[in-house]
Formats: structure tokens, C-alpha cells, sequence
């Protein structure tokens, strides 16, 4: 009773401070109330207290009862306020016990901040970002993350580690399964509607849930696409590439951002005040806080930057990291570095005030149990709804890469369809690398979702082929004996969920193990073969893509994976799906990506010394946006509205697209552009834009793009954007590699 008193005199206290009415969500203005709000707080606050508010535990485990447990000593560390944050604490009658001890029997009662790894999705499980983005589909993004906001913050959560919006452009890196691929235009685009989704129109709403973008910065240009690898780039690749889809985390409202493992050209990202301050800071405004990654503070040593823990933290901490993520260095360490003088309280009382202020942004200090709700947490997870626009989605993001013949779509009549694979019945597969509180038992296999579509006359035969290692080749005979009594096979192949993901880089991205050569013998058997990949990379499939009349690019699709596979396949869905990354003939081409610079000799076929290979062409597989429908598009009559402009204005094209084919299908409008010539090279090509149009057979529109000036800018020298005067080009096409062209000049 004592406690409760004690924390209600002090929310009396805080709250005298600012007027209930002024007491406003959001963290991309100041607000007087708020800071005022937070001020009186912090002056109540004892170093240690303040220090608390900076670590981030992991819930408690238990070894007698070998569960999640609130053990002693946690209780004692929570009930000091040495905590601020908790990680992977679910469930509501979990989240709202330790909120209790954390508010109630603590001194100031500053309530927690519950995080948790909401990728894609939380109970129901979407397609990896990887796949969503090759939705290019912003809205579908946007609700995605809405329904998994909805289920974790029923479930007692604050606060996702999510968007992942690191650029990826090497497919070896297993992460680039979490991310947008290869495009800062595209990615940024994803990465704002994530936010958005995740957080909902107001942070203070019960349903939103504070996101996290990560990994600030450039985690996914590793060396050798090995994961925590280092990176060495330009400051230009920086500003370029890598930062723009911080940038639109940010501006979409961003409460928080988690610093990244890897060293940054010779500083560590967790520990760089260059881009976590000078740019994050002061050149973004960003006011939310940055989280470390998991014990990305204490590794400040195996960087070899940090001579001991104390150095690690104080070097993270006034770079920028204001909230450490396990590990345990700030607590441990940094009060008594205040204490003798060798560390400024000022930096520490700032980090406090970030966390603070997103708390209060959440509602959190005038609800502290907003999330533990047990009536929200029984009725809005995995419902219906949410379950048919998984399948929605899952099926919006797969790409037709082949369709010899058109193969595709299949008929649902068939007299007997073979399925042969590994990963056909695997309830894992689909849900990625990085489920969430996603379960197999919720999943709809690849062979459920086939057998549900087909007509009950249809007999569907199945044999694995080999088994998830793919490293045995017994299955083999029984395979070929399958697809020789199927008028048609399904081959569905591809990679683990554990070979993409969080260190799980491949150095050989071809399918893995003996599944080509399961290929090989299911084609003797002279059936029609359909190859369905289930993958979190882009793979080579030069040999595939030669012996295989139809292949299907499904990603991990998520819960609904085999629905809408069998969607897809038969028809229901018109495949309109484009790559969000290059897929690469082979391993030597990598790193590979659409938006390249010329080189001063250009390839060139008519000349030997021009940029090339001896043994393969430059150019990839299946280029950066591209995706085959079952019907044809036609692009004709690209115009401009003015062939010169001055800087600053605004530029109108347009285009025709027609659906020449005969079913209705939707198409992914891509307008790119190319500074000419510039101060600095410029890509070949940038995408500007980008629409989903669905056009019935026979039907014509006028697509229209309005480039507004920031299209036509670049960072100049000192990373001002710039648009110089000369000659640009425009191309608009179904593809990176299928455009028209037009061009105008900026005077
Ligand atoms: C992991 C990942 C990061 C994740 C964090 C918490 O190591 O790098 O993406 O959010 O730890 O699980």
C-alpha cells in the first residue's frame, strides 16, 4: 500500500508539472509540457536511478522451474529502478507482474518499456520483408504492420525492433531476408509505412507500438556478405545508400533506432558520434532514443576500441547510444565514472530524457499497464481477418521468373499432380527467419494449400525427395516415381528458414545441397515441371532457369503460405510480384545492382577493353524489378510535359500502359532517372517512383508521374542536396531492364 501511495504521490507530483491537456503524443516537436514533465522527474532522480533507465534486460530465467521467471535478484535490481526496459517479456499477465514490481514497489515508479523482435508479424506470420517488398505495395506494408502492432500490444508489448531497413546488395548476407533489398528509394518508401503501421496515427493509442529502425548504420554492406562483418565504404555510398531509409524512419516518426554491430570505417557503429549524433541528431532532429544492439557495447572490445568495459560504455554512451541493450555495462560501470568526475552527468540526464520522453510519448507514465490488457489479449490475435490478408499479401509478393510455354497457371482439374520436396509439408519453412511468437502448427503447408485448391478429383501425389538437410539423396528414386504418375509436378524447393537470417551467411548461394540434382532426376521422368522457391535470399538459378520451364519466386510467405502459393499457381492470383533485388547469374558477379555507375569504359561488346567479364555477361539472372504476370503489358507513348525546366521545378511524364493479354493482372509502373552528367558520376539509373495499376484485358491507361525537384537531387560535396543544371533521362518500364526513354534538361 506504502508503494502505491508513494508512486501516486510522485505521478501527482510529475504531472503537477505540465497541463493534462497540452500532454501530447509524438517526438518530432518539442513539446514545453512534456519537457517539463520529464525535467521534474529527472531531478527526483538518484544517478543510480537514472542510470536504470538506460538497460535493458532480458526477462529472468528460471533454472529450477526453466522458464521466464521474476527471480530475486531481478526483483531487487526492478524494485532499486536499476532497469528500464525488458526484452522479450509476452503475454499480459507476464508484462503486467513485472510492471507492477517496477512501478509499485520501486522508489519513483518509472514504468518499463517492453520490447520485442515484431518483424513480420507477430502471431500471424507475413511474408519476410524481403517478400513484402517485392509487393511494392506500401499500403499493404503499412497494414501488415498495423495487425502486428494490434497483436503485440495486446499482448503486453511497448515497442518492436523493427523496421530492419538495412540496403542489402549481397545476397551472402543472410539478413537481407529481413530487410527492403538493394534500392534506397524503394527501401525508404517500405520503411516509412512500416513506421506508420507500427506506430498508428497516435504513439499514446493503445495499439501502437513504438518501432525501432534498424541497424543504424550500413550493417548490410559486411565485407564478403559475412554477417557482423566489417564495413568500409564512402562517405557518398553512406549518404547515398545507406542512410536514406533511416532518414524516412525518422521523418515518419521513429520513436527509436537500434545502433548496429559492425564497424563503420574504422569507428563501430554503436559507438560512432558521426552518424549517432552529427547526423542522427544534429542533422536529422531525431529527439526519440537509440537502443544497442544485443551486447553490441561490450564488443566494443573485440573491435578493439574499448580497452575495458568502462571505456566501451562511456564511448558508446556519449557517441549517441543512450539505451544499452543486455550486457549490463552502463549499470555496472558508469555511476562511479560520474562519480569521480570522468564521465559528465549531463550526457546521462540526455539519455534519460530521450527514454523518458518516448514513454511519455506511449502514454506509459500516466498508464503503466496500457498493454495488459487480458480481454485484447484473447480477442485480437490471429483472427480471420488478418489470417486472409496474410494470404492477401503472401500472394502479392511472389514473382513469375519463368513461364515457358505458359505453364502457368495450372489447371485445378488436373488428373494428378505430383509434389516433390523437402520443404512442401515443412511448417517451418514459411515462417522465415524470424517468426516472432509465430507457431508451425499455425502454418498452411505448401501441400495443404495445394490439396485444399485442387478439384476432389484431383489426386495429389507427394514424396519429400530428400529430406530438410539436403544432404541425402535416398528419396530420390521415390520422387521420379511420383512425378512419372503425375501429368504435372510441383517442385518445391529452396532454403531452410535457418539459412537466412541473423548469421547465417551462405558463401555458396545456389540451392543448397542435392536439390539440383533432384531436379535433374524428377526431369527424367518428362513431366511438366513447375520449381516453387522457398527462400530468404536470391539464389543462382542459371541452371534452374535453363531446365525449368516455370519458376516461382514465394519467398517465406508466412502463415498462409500454402494458400496462397496454390493461389498463385492455379490462377486466382495473377502474379505481380517484382524484385526487390538482383538476382545474380553467379557468385563471381557480387556484389551486383541495377543502379550502377558507368565507368569511364562501359561495357561494350564491339571492344575488348571496356568493363566485362571473360566468362559471363555483366548483366544478372533476373534484374531489379523485374516480375513476370500471366498476362502482357504493353508500354507506349512516353511523354514529358516540358523538355526543359528550371532547377526547382517539378516535371510531369507520362505513359501508357496496355494489358494486351487476356486476364486481368496488376502491373508495377517503375520510372527511373539518370543525371547525365553531374560534379560527382552518377548512377545509370535511380528509381523516382513507382505505381500499382490493375488493368483488365484490353484495357488502356495513362499512367502519370509528377517528378517533384527532389528527384533530380544528390548530395553535393558537403552533403547538401544539389541539383545541377544539364541534360537528365527518363525511363518508365515494367522493369530495371525494360524501359522506354525519354529526357528533359534541367537549365
Ligand atoms: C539481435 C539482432 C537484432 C535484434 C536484437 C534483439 O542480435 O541483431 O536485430 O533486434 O538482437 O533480439
Amino acid at each position: 500500500m506504502a508503494n502505491t501511495m508513494r508512486y501516486l504521490a510522485t505521478l501527482a507530483l510529475v504531472l503537477l508539472c505540465a497541463r493534462p491537456a497540452a500532454l501530447t503524443q509524438g517526438l518530432r516537436t518539442v513539446n514545453p509540457d512534456v519537457e517539463r514533465r520529464i525535467d521534474s522527474l529527472l531531478a527526483l532522480m538518484t544517478l543510480e536511478e537514472k542510470i536504470g533507465q538506460l538497460n535493458q534486460t532480458l526477462v529472468d530465467w528460471d533454472d529450477k522451474s526453466k522458464r521466464h521467471a521474476v527471480t530475486e535478484a531481478w526483483r531487487t535490481d526492478l524494485r532499486k529502478g536499476l532497469v528500464g526496459s525488458v526484452l522479450n517479456c509476452v503475454g499480459t499477465r507476464e508484462s503486467r507482474e513485472v510492471q507492477r514490481i517496477a512501478v509499485e514497489e520501486s522508489r519513483l515508479g518509472i514504468p518499463l518499456i517492453f520490447g520485442l523482435d515484431v518483424i513480420h508479424g507477430f502471431r500471424t506470420v507475413f511474408p519476410i520483408p524481403l517478400a513484402a517488398a517485392a509487393a511494392w505495395d506500401t499500403a499493404a506494408v503499412r497494414r501488415a504492420s498495423r495487425i502486428a502492432a494490434v497483436e503485440a500490444t495486446a499482448s503486453g508489448v511497448h515497442w518492436t525492433f523493427a523496421p530492419m531497413v538495412d540496403i542489402a546488395r549481397d545476397p551472402r548476407w543472410g539478413r537481407i531476408a529481413e530487410g527492403f533489398g538493394e534500392d534506397p528509394f524503394l527501401c525508404s518508401a517500405m520503411s516509412a509505412a512500416a513506421v506508420r503501421g507500427f506506430q498508428g496515427d497516435r504513439l499514446r493509442d493503445p495499439s501502437s507500438l513504438v518501432a525501432c529502425a534498424k541497424h543504424f548504420v550500413a550493417y548490410g554492406a559486411a565485407e564478403a556478405g559475412r554477417d557482423y562483418n566489417t564495413v568500409d565504404i564512402s562517405e557518398r555510398t553512406l549518404r547515398e545508400v545507406y542512410l536514406p531509409s533511416f532518414k524516412s524512419a525518422v521523418d515518419a516518426g521513429a520513436g527509436t533506432l537500434m545502433s548496429a554491430f559492425n564497424d563503420l570505417n574504422g569507428v563501430p557503429a554503436s559507438a560512432n558520434p558521426y552518424t549517432l549524433t552529427a547526423i542522427l541528431r544534429g542533422e536529422w532532429g531525431f529527439r526519440g532514443f537509440v537502443v544497442s544492439d544485443w551486447t553490441a557495447v561490450t564488443e566494443l572490445l573485440a573491435h578493439g576500441i574499448a580497452a575495458d568495459t568502462g571505456e566501451a560504455g562511456t564511448q558508446a554512451l556519449r557517441a549517441g547510444v543512450d539505451m544499452e541493450m543486455v550486457g549490463g555495462i552502463y549499470s555496472a560501470k558508469l555511476p562511479a565514472l560520474v562519480r569521480n568526475g570522468k564521465f559528465p552527468v549531463a550526457v546521462v540526464d540526455e539519455s534519460v530524457r530521450r527514454v523518458l520522453r518516448v514513454k511519455e510519448a506511449l502514454g506509459l507514465l500516466d498508464d503503466p499497464y496500457r498493454n495488459c490488457d487480458s480481454v485484447r489479449e484473447r480477442g485480437e490475435i490471429l483472427l480471420p481477418e488478418s489470417r486472409a490478408f496474410a494470404r492477401t499479401l503472401a500472394a502479392e509478393t511472389m514473382v513469375l521468373l519463368r513461364n515457358e510455354g505458359k505453364l502457368l497457371p495450372l489447371d485445378k482439374n488436373l488428373r494428378t499432380l505430383g509434389v516433390i520436396g523437402p520443404l512442401a509439408d515443412s511448417r517451418h519453412a514459411p515462417l522465415g527467419p524470424w517468426a516472432g511468437m509465430g507457431r508451425p502448427e499455425d502454418v498452411v503447408t505448401v501441400l495443404a494449400g495445394i490439396r485444399a485448391a485442387v478439384s476432389p478429383g484431383t489426386r495429389v501425389l507427394h514424396a519429400p525427395g530428400c529430406d530438410s538437410t539436403f544432404a541425402d539423396s535416398a528419396g530420390f528414386a521415390a520422387a521420379v516415381s511420383v512425378a512419372a504418375q503425375s501429368d504435372c509436378v510441383l517442385l518445391v524447393l529452396g532454403e531452410r528458414n535457418d539459412m537466412s537470417g541473423e548469421a547465417a551467411s551462405r558463401s555458396d548461394i545456389g540451392l543448397p545441397g542435392v536439390q539440383r540434382a533432384l531436379i535433374g532426376r524428377v526431369l527424367t521422368a518428362g513431366k511438366p515441371v513447375v520449381l516453387v522457391l522457398m527462400n530468404g535470399r536470391p539464389l543462382t538459378l542459371a541452371w534452374e532457369s535453363e531446365h525449368v520451364p516455370a519458376i516461382l519466386e514465394a519467398w517465406f510467405p508466412g502463415v498462409e503460405a500454402g494458400h496462397a502459393i496454390a493461389d498463385v499457381l492455379f490462377g486466382d492470383v495473377n502474379p505481380s510480384g517484382k524484385l526487390p533485388v538482383t538476382f545474380p547469374r553467379s557468385m563471381g558477379q557480387i556484389p551486383i545492382h541495377y543502379d550502377a555507375r558507368n565507368t569511364g569504359r562501359p561495357f561494350d561488346a564491339a571492344s575488348h577493353y571496356t568493363s566485362k567479364y571473360l566468362d559471363a555477361p555483366n548483366t544478372p539472372l533476373y534484374p531489379f524489378g523485374f516480375g513476370l504476370s500471366y498476362t502482357e503489358f504493353a508500354f507506349s507513348n512516353l511523354s514529358l510535359n516540358r523538355s526543359a525546366i528550371r532547377r526547382g521545378d517539378s516535371i510531369a511524364v507520362s505513359v501508357d500502359v496496355r494489358n494486351s493479354g487476356d486476364r486481368a493482372g496488376t502491373e508495377i509502373v517503375q520510372l527511373y532517372l539518370r543525371d547525365v552528367a553531374a560534379s560527382v558520376t552518377r548512377p545509370v539509373k535511380q528509381l523516382k517512383g513507382f505505381q500499382r495499376i490493375t488493368l483488365k484485358p484490353g484495357e488502356t491507361r495513362r499512367i502519370r508521374f509528377l517528378l517533384h525537384p527532389s528527384a533530380m537531387e544528390f548530395p553535393d560535396a558537403r552533403w547538401q542536396p544539389v541539383i545541377e543544371p544539364g541534360a537528365f533521362r527518363v525511363f518508365v518500364g515494367t522493369s530495371s531492364a525494360d524501359l522506354l526513354e525519354s529526357g528533359f534538361n534541367v537549365e
